[in-house]
């Protein structure tokens, strides 16, 4: 039970931190700064983040006392203080949680004292690289000894940071397509304009994914290993996470080459909009789905023995 916590919290903690450095620069490269439909006018991207950073914060502080415990052989004896100071004072997962705390609770400050706009969602997302990074201190990125070691970590950080900002994006416009009734012509422009700006950034997110992606396997996989992506637990989480990554990637090209244009030829046409905003919206809550899966199949392979050490 207490391994399966520590899962579901790494999955929290993914989450958290994805959206705190994700969705603030979609923000500020997908919205327009000014009018209307600036995300400093919208009434959800603060409380996006706030949730997001309240979860991240959340699942800091619970995931550091879990894995303690594991560590520890029972809850009563993780929440022991020495149990907790052992864990903080020698072992790396130990101080990165309590970055992924001070920074989770910082930004919870700057969002409750200041006013939305570029200077908010740029501290944000700043506190959320910081909390990305540190993901790499509690999973494999940063177990790697001898000369690959700075390799692996680098190419994990810039990993993690390369899929907040996909899932950070989506978080957005799953607010954005969110409709409760027809939106001022405004708002379907902005709407249009956000997706023809995210699907700039979008191949090369792709790229960086797969590139570091290819270097987290390079480590964990190893090229003798290739056999083992089915042959062991380990390699066929991983193998299901790439089929999900593949699903992920046809949707996102349906939206980019389908649903986007379909969007731009229904401007105008209220009705046409809204079934277009539909279709939108259901694309981009299985696009989520797999997201969450993908993140779920990280946050238990972590934990378990990478095919490169059996
Ligand atoms: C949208 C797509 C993807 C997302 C959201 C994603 C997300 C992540 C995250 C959050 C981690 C954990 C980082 C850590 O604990 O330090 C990770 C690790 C990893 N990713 Fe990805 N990834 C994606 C695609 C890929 C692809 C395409 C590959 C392979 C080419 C890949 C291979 C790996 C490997 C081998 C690890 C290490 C897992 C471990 O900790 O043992 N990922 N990924």
């Amino acid at each position: 039970m207490l391994d399966a916590a520590v899962v579901v919290l790494r999955l929290v903690q993914f989450g958290g931190a994805m959206i705190l450095f994700g969705s603030p620069l979609f923000f500020l490269y997908a919205l327009s700064g000014q009018g209307p439909c600036a995300a400093a006018a919208l009434d959800w991207p603060r409380r996006l983040l706030a949730w997001g950073a309240g979860t991240l914060a959340a699942g800091a502080g619970l995931g550091l006392l879990a894995q303690t415990s594991v560590l520890a052989g029972s809850i009563r004896a993780g929440l022991a203080p020495d149990a907790l100071i052992a864990v903080v004072t020698t072992m790396a997962m130990g101080p990165s949680s309590l970055i992924r705390i001070a920074a989770a609770l910082i930004a919870l400050g700057l969002l409750a004292w200041t006013r939305p706009g570029p200077v908010l969602w740029s501290l944000c997302a700043l506190l959320g690289a910081v909390a990305c990074a540190s993901l790499a201190w509690m999973g494999h990125g940063a177990a790697t000894t001898g000369p690959g070691r700075l390799v692996h970590l680098a190419g994990d950080i810039v990993h993690a940071l390369a899929a907040a900002l996909w899932i950070g994006a989506l978080a957005a416009f799953l607010m954005l397509v969110r409709r409760s009734g027809p939106q001022s012509p405004d708002a379907d422009q902005a709407l249009h304009a956000a997706l023809r700006g995210f699907s700039g950034v979008g191949s090369g997110i792709v790229a960086l994914i797969v590139a570091t992606g290819l270097v987290n396997a390079w480590f964990l996989v190893g090229p003798g290993g290739l056999a083992g992506l089915l042959t062991t637990p380990y390699g066929r989480l991983l193998s299901l996470k790439l089929a999900l990554f593949v699903a992920m990637l046809g949707l996102a090209a349906a939206h980019r080459f389908r649903l986007t244009p379909a969007l731009a030829a229904a401007l105008g046409d209220p009705a046409q909009v809204a079934a277009a905003v539909a279709r939108l919206r259901t694309s981009l809550a299985l696009e989520t789905m797999a997201a969450i899966g993908i993140l779920a199949l990280v946050a238990w392979l972590g934990t378990l023995a990478p095919v490169s050490a059996q």
